[in-house]
Formats: C-alpha cells, sequence, structure tokens
C-alpha cells in the first residue's frame, strides 16, 4: 500500500518507515524537519536500498499540503508530525494547539475531501495523567496535566467523534509510552536540537562525554530505589506496533485506541545501571529535585494490542541501551556533519 507518514524524518518515524518499507510498502514522507535532519533520508536510502520520495512540506500549510493528495495516490496516513516537548508547551501553548490539534483537523479535512479512509495516529500515554493504577488500561481515566498532553487528548476525543460521524473511516490511536533505542545499524536515531529532555539521550550524551553528569530528578518517590518508573520500550517495536495498526485498519472500520508499552517498569537507576553494564561506561549522577509534572510511576497494561492486533514488544532493556548507545557512539553529533569522514560511514563494531 501507498502510506503517506507526515513526521517520517523524526526519530520515531524514521524507524516506522524502516518497517514499513520492509513490509512491503511504499511510503511518502512529509516532514518540515523542525526536529528532524535531511540527513536522516539519507540514512533510510542507505539502510532500506530504496529511494525514499519526501516532501519537505508542513502539513500546517494547508495549500502545499493538499498538493501532496492531489499529486499521489495514498492508501492510508500514518500521523506523526506535531510538536512533543512537555516543557516547551507549558510556555508555548499556541503553538501546540496548532500544530497538534488544528493542523491534525485540517489533515483530516484533507484526508476525508481524498478519500482516503484509513488513520494511525500517533498519541501518548501522556493523556492518563497521573494514572490511578499501574498497569495502566486503555479504560484508565484521562486527565492531562500540560498543553502537549492536552492536545493530544483532544485529538482523540475530536477522531472519535469525526469516526461516529462518517463510518468509511478506520482509525487507531497508539497511545506510546517511552520510546528509546534505535536501529540496530547505529544509522538512525534520537537526536534532539537541544540539551535532552528525555533520560536515554542525555544517558548517551554523557557516555560521549558531551555532557559531564546526568541529573537524576528525585530519588524520593515511593518506588523500589526511589526514582521514577516507566514504561520503556524499544523504538524498533514501537515501528512493528505501527505496522500491525496499519495492517488492521483494513479489517475494522471506527475508532480503536491501543497502548504501545512492554507492560513492565523499570526505574531511572534501573536504566543506569543496564546501560552501564551494556556500554562499559560508568554513567555519572547527581540526585537533583523532582522534575516539574513528573508522575512516580507509569507502566502499561499492553495485553489489548497483544489480543486484537497480535503485537507485543520483544526487546529487552539492555537491547534498547546497546541499541541507543551504538547509535549516540556511531554519531556523537547526531546527524550534523562531522560524525564521519565525508561519504564513508564508518561504524564501530558491536561491543
Ligand atoms: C523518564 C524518567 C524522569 C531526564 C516524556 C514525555 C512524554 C513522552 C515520553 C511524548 C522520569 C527521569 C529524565 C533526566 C531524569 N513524550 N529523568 N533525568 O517524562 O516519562 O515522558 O517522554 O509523547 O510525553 O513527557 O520521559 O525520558 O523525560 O523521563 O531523571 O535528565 O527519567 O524524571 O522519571 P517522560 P523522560
Amino acid at each position: 500500500m501507498n502510506i503517506l507518514v507526515t513526521g517520517g524524518a523524526g526519530y520515531i518515524g524514521s524507524h516506522i518507515c524502516i518497517e514499513l518499507i520492509q513490509t512491503g510498502h511504499e511510503i511518502i514522507i512529509v516532514d518540515n524537519f523542525s526536529n528532524s535532519d535531511m540527513e536522516v533520508i539519507n540514512r533510510l536510502e542507505a539502510i532500506t536500498k530504496k529511494k525514499i520520495i519526501f516532501l519537505p512540506i508542513d502539513i500546517c500549510n494547508q495549500e502545499e499540503f493538499e498538493k501532496v493528495f492531489q499529486n499521489y495516490s495514498i492508501d492510508s496516513v500514518i500521523h506523526l508530525a506535531g510538536s512533543k516537548s512537555v516543557l516547551e508547551s507549558l510556555n508555548d501553548p499556541i503553538k501546540y494547539y496548532l500544530q497538534n490539534l488544528v493542523c491534525t483537523i485540517q489533515l483530516v479535512s484533507l484526508m476525508n475531501k481524498y478519500k482516503v479512509h484509513q488513520l494511525v495516529f500517533s498519541s501518548s500515554a501522556t493523556v492518563y495523567g497521573t494514572p490511578e493504577q499501574c498497569p495502566i488500561p486503555e479504560t484508565a481515566t484521562l486527565k492531562t496535566e500540560n498543553p502537549y498532553g492536552t492536545t493530544k487528548l483532544a485529538v482523540e476525543k475530536f477522531l472519535y467523534e469525526f469516526a461516529q460521524s462518517n463510518h468509511s473511516f478506520s482509525i487507531v490511536l497508539l497511545r506510546y509510552f517511552n520510546p528509546i533505542g534505535a536501529h540496530e545499524s547505529g544509522m538512525i536515531g534520537e537526536d534532539p536540537f537541544t540539551i535532552p529532555n528525555n533520560l536515554m539521550p542525555y544517558i548517551t550524551q554523557v557516555a560521549t562525554g558531551k555532557l559531564p553528569f546526568l541529573d537524576i530528578y528525585g530519588n524520593d518517590y515511593s518506588t523500589l530505589d526511589g526514582t521514577g518508573i516507566r514504561d520503556y520500550i524499544h523504538v524498533v517495536d514501537l515501528a512493528k506496533g505501527h505496522v500491525k495498526a496499519l495492517e488492521s485498519l483494513k479489517e475494522k472500520y471506527g475508532w480503536r485506541v491501543f497502548n504501545l508499552g512492554t507492560g513492565e517498569g523499570y526505574s531511572v537507576l534501573q536504566v543506569v545501571k543496564t546501560f552501564e553494564y551494556v556500554s562499559g561506561i560508568p554513567i555519572p549522577y547527581l540526585i537533583s529535585d523532582r522534575r516539574k509534572g513528573d508522575v512516580a510511576i507509569s507502566y502499561a497494561d499492553a495485553t489489548k494490542a497483544k489480543q486484537q492486533l497480535n503485537w507485543a514488544a520483544e526487546k529487552t532493556l539492555e537491547d534498547m541501551c546497546r541499541d541507543a548507545w551504538r547509535w549516540q557512539r556511531n554519531n556523537p553529533n547526531g546527524y550534523k556533519v562531522g560524525n564521519i569522514r565525508e561519504g564513508q560511514l564508518v561504524y564501530l563494531t558491536d561491543l
């Protein structure tokens, strides 16, 4: 099938594109490169040995974006384009409501106009807010505590109501827990433009020496070692979950939602220790104050995706740490030039 992947040059999007191509789909990437790099396209072509159709378009530029639907035959859309920083959303809610909500509504309007009736939407476990229970089922209470999470919840509700009004659509929402790791090639991975907010890219930049030490945000939570617990899922497992969701669209109409997590929680210290074990590199850290907006514990009830999508995460925390490190070790400056000799990809052997 011909799949339009918005945000396909991003960390998660690029991994999804590889899985789509390797399962025989044709892809069209639309990305404004606000949080990704053109180099990703080169890497995707090197990994898949296929020419990639990519269009440097902002999905919020409706006139430009509509041309994609006019010029290409599209069967389904996987919609990842949007902003995803909780911290930034607190400072700039307008940007987040415009990009994540208004532009998604415009996307669905174009899909409706051009009779593209299959959609996989990138949602987030953030819609659960501070969970009342763990593991968290899809039926848990939804409540958000920041503009980023609220825009994700608003899109979920919009898509639900739209699906009620238009029975020809098949829509699946995937609530991501904490994607980390990288493709086994070490050629693509997480490359934040600024100092990382998220745990794993921060750890890998400490490991390369780019950052001096890790701040662990609080060790006074009611957890096994006092540090926050999350459901870390390998980004390749997450990508495979999207392929399964896509393939389910032709079987069922209407609106469906699934958690994409492992169903297991690990603490910050467990992640640090696992990373040190697989990389052989000590990660110095300081215990600092809790981070505003953090929840103590969050991990998924992943049974619904197993039962209905026949998908479950397979990779371990060691796999996630090993693959994240291979990416960062090979690309200490991310996708920026200077990692490698021009035109020659040189990869360190595995540990
Ligand atoms: C994980 C754990 C921190 C950094 C975020 C977004 C969420 C989703 C996934 C989009 C927590 C601790 C972190 C650091 C630390 N993104 N930590 N030192 O906050 O669970 O979720 O990313 O959908 O919306 O909120 O992920 O990686 O930031 O934090 O101690 O330098 O690591 O306190 O316990 P989080 P994270």
